[in-house]
């Protein structure tokens, strides 16, 4: 079978963007592999083949290039099932990686033809939505994952979130690893946080946000989402990776008008490797299909891996204009603290969720000293003043950068 055609221009169909290091063949001849394993061809030819299959349902490679290892090869919309993601990637970025074809092999980025991308639900809420359930339309927001990650019980953990919101924090957060362990059981925290933040709302005449990790197997995902919504919540969180883009597809499915934030926990396995996986930007893209409304991008400036370029081509995938899709809410978390501030806004913008666990948490003062501290410091962003100007009438601020900068 021939799949290499140059002349080919996409219609309505998947495009996939590769980087493809051959394994002891030519470039053509491992693109050729790549577009077959994921469609009508195997490793030899067929008795089974008919010209109508081919003629229907043959992919095209159709751009290379040798200096970049780039290549893009587009697949027509009939091998899919509309709104079913497991099995498109199972065609599109399935048995690939691991043909001897190929040393390494990334899935760089895709795009959807319109009739396939509205076949998934999208976000919700999108950005706006979620600034209107909110009501934080003119800055970031800002918020804290209760640290430590695991460990405190129902009612500690309410009580951190409480100094939190009282500090002056929009959202808390569990952690990824925090569902419903015995020291810390899912319906006690969900009730007592939400009595928390009620209690928050009351006393600082803000909106607050909590945002549970519902994460589990998908019935039982279901039960707690639903809980949730019972219990007088808005939001849930999901990790999107180790729960499987089909359980996040159920979640958004209910009939519930939760908030879906997203959290990435081992994404890296995929994404680190440059040569190697599936990029982030493509995970960034299926999430925005599947429905999620909040997405973690990463930050530039704290703990995690990702460089700038990568970081802003995430954000955009999930931001732009994509067939009236609404965009998800980016999401940087991950070693930031009071003094990250300017540099996360002025690089990422103020429609971006900004969060800190550690950074809060690790106040010298303690939780709501370090909630006081994330807020004066985006009060200084926001009124472009600088920290340390700020810092001298702000003496919570002028610790948590006595700690963290100097
Ligand atoms: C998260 O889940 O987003 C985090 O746990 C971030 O924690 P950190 O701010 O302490 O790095
Ligand atoms: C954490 O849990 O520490 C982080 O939030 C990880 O952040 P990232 O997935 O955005 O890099
Ligand atoms: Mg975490």
């Amino acid at each position: 079978m021939e799949y290499i055609d140059l002349g080919h221009k996409p219609g309505d169909e998947v495009v996939c963007r590769f980087y493809v290091e051959p394994n002891d063949m030519s470039l053509e001849d491992a693109c050729s592999h790549i577009a077959g394993e994921s469609s009508i061809g195997t490793w030899t030819e067929l008795s089974t083949m008919k010209p109508e299959i081919a003629g229907k349902l043959k992919p095209h490679v159709y751009f290379l290039d040798r200096d970049s290892g780039m290549v893009d090869i587009s697949y027509p919309v009939e091998l899919f099932e509309p709104g079913n993601m497991p099995q498109i990637l199972s065609s599109i970025s399935g048995n690939i990686y691991g043909m001897k074809a190929v040393e390494n092999l990334r899935l760089v980025d895709f795009s959807f033809p319109k009739s396939l991308a509205e076949s998934f639900m999208g976000p919700r809420y999108g950005i706006d939505g979620v600034r209107g359930i909110s009501g934080v339309v003119d800055r970031p927001l800002v918020g804290t994952i209760v640290k430590p990650k695991v460990g405190l019980s129902s009612r500690e953990h309410s009580e951190v979130a409480y100094k939190s919101w009282i500090g002056g924090c929009d959202i808390v957060k569990d952690d990824e690893n925090l569902t419903s362990q015995e020291f810390n059981p899912f319906q006690d925290r969900v009730i007592a946080t939400l009595e928390a933040r009620d209690a928050a709302e009351e006393e600082t005449g803000e909106k607050k946000i909590y945002m549970p990790n519902v994460t589990a197997e998908s019935n039982e995902m279901t039960e707690r989402a639903e809980f949730v919504k019972g219990e007088g919540g808005r939001y849930v969180m999901v990790d999107i990776l180790t729960s499987g883009f089909s359980a996040v597809q159920t979640l958004r499915g209910l009939d519930s008008d939760l908030v879906l934030h997203a959290h990435r926990a081992m994404h890296a396995a995929l994404t680190r490797n440059k040569r190697h996986g599936i990029s982030m930007k493509a995970l960034a893209r299926i999430a925005r299909f599947i429905g999620v409304d909040q997405l973690h991008i990463g930050t530039v400036v704290g703990k995690m891996e990702g460089d700038r370029r990568e970081v802003e081509d995430i954000r955009k995938v999930i931001t732009e204009d994509l067939y009236g899709i609404n965009p998800v809410f980016p999401v940087c978390s991950g070693g930031l603290h009071p003094g990250s501030l300017p540099d996360l806004v002025s690089i990422l913008g103020q429609d971006i969720i900004i969060q800190a666990g550690g950074g809060v948490h690790g106040h010298p003062d303690g939780t709501e000293a370090g909630a006081q501290a994330m807020r004066q410091s985006l009060d200084a962003v926001m009124q472009d003043v600088s920290l340390e100007e700020y810092a001298l009438s702000h003496p919570e601020l002028r610790k948590a950068l006595e700690t963290w900068v100097a």
